[in-house]
């Protein structure tokens, strides 16, 4: 059983992949070939944003907003303690300074009451993380930054397709980033990732810096990254975005068999009552973790512990000198447990999972 079955999933649309990808070799079309500027006009259409920017990877899609924007050394940016480091690096990496703050026991995603005391004069934003493929509750968090005058971006690394209050992810916020990293919901053949914005001049600017601050050939205007999208991996997302509700569609069935199956056993995930997870992890919660994973191990069902160090507890982080506490980003890296989780898992391996792991608590 794998946790991630990249293999079915080409071996479904292998022949619409391999057509892509021989397409791009054919016409050598290999950097900034028109299935990227294709493949932003159907990611911007598909969740409603105005403007979307392919870019290298979810972390340049991180750190494009920051450049735009001209963030300064002394600004602070909020961000959840329990999430993947990306989301709060790329604060460090541009030089101004994240604020971490604990997360909601249910969602997992930020505590807008941790968020509004955590903003102070210095605050310029807030990355809000839709973490394991749902929304935080963005409404209060817009009403925050609304009154204090800050901007959002969502990271949406797991959550493209996902839908909040009838809405899409990567639409809703000032800006939001996405990832195309093989194991995503919205996956490609190596490294990828899209920002979102209805702000035409930050898409301009952030075009602008994944190409070395070009404005003309050889003509550059700032300090910029070479962050483009492969022309290869633009046209593998377009096919895969061609199945994409199709496969939000088995995820949630997935889900729904292992909520199902599980509560009352371990604490399952919850999603907002009318709300739409992509499912890019379905994590449980026990305080015997480590005793469920061993022996899912030994049954060789395999799992992940996102994330087993809370971010203040990151060595990287360790010149913010802040120790917290955030207790529930705490706990939460002691008792969560993804399992297996894609499009084109079996029942009988949904079956085998839940069998295991009722057997490693009996
Ligand atoms: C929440 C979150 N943010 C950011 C990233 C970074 O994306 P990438 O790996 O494409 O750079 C990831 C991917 O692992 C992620 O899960």
């Amino acid at each position: 059983m794998k946790f991630v079955d990249l293999s079915a999933q080409y071996q479904a649309y292998k022949q619409e992949i391999d057509e892509a990808m021989q397409q791009v070799v054919d016409t050598a079309a290999f950097i900034n070939g028109p299935d990227v500027r294709a493949l932003e006009e159907e990611l911007a259409a598909y969740c409603g944003a105005e403007h979307a920017v392919a870019c290298s990877s979810g972390t340049d899609a991180l750190l494009l907003p920051f450049a735009a924007m001209d963030l300064q050394p002394e600004d602070e940016v909020i961000v959840p303690a329990f999430t993947y480091i990306a989301s709060a690096s790329m604060i460090s990496f541009w030089g101004a300074r994240p604020v971490f703050v604990d997360v909601d026991e249910v969602t997992f995603n930020l505590d807008p009451e941790a968020v509004r005391k955590a903003v102070n004069p210095r605050t310029k934003g807030i990355v809000a993380v839709s973490l394991f493929g749902q929304c935080p509750d963005l409404d209060a968090l817009q009403k925050i930054a609304d009154e204090h005058h800050l901007w959002i971006l969502e990271d949406g690394a797991q959550s493209f397709g996902a839908r909040y209050n009838g809405q899409y992810s990567c639409s809703m916020t000032r800006f939001a980033a996405t990832s195309f990293f093989p194991a995503k919901p919205l996956g490609c053949y190596g490294d990828g990732g899209a920002v979102f914005t209805d702000d035409p001049d930050m898409a301009a600017r952030m075009r602008m810096f994944l190409s070395h601050g070009q404005e003309k050939r050889y003509h550059h205007a700032m300090i910029g990254i070479n962050g483009r999208m492969d022309t290869l991996q633009a046209a593998i997302v377009r096919v895969k975005l061609k199945h994409f509700e199709e496969e939000l569609t088995s995820r949630n069935a997935a889900a729904e068999y292992y909520t199902r199956e599980l509560t009352g056993i371990v604490e399952t995930p919850r999603v907002r009552e009318g709300d739409r997870s992509t499912w890019a992890q379905y994590t449980i919660k026990s305080a015997r973790r480590d005793r469920i994973r061993t022996y899912l191990q030994e049954q060789g069902v395999p799992t992940a512990v996102h994330y087993p160090l809370p971010l203040h507890h990151q060595k990287a982080f360790a010149y913010l000198q802040d120790s917290g506490p955030y207790p529930v980003a705490e706990r939460l890296s002691r008792e969560v447990l993804s399992l297996p989780m894609h499009p084109f898992i079996t029942d009988d391996q949904l079956a085998a999972v839940v069998q295991a792991v009722k057997e490693s608590l009996a």
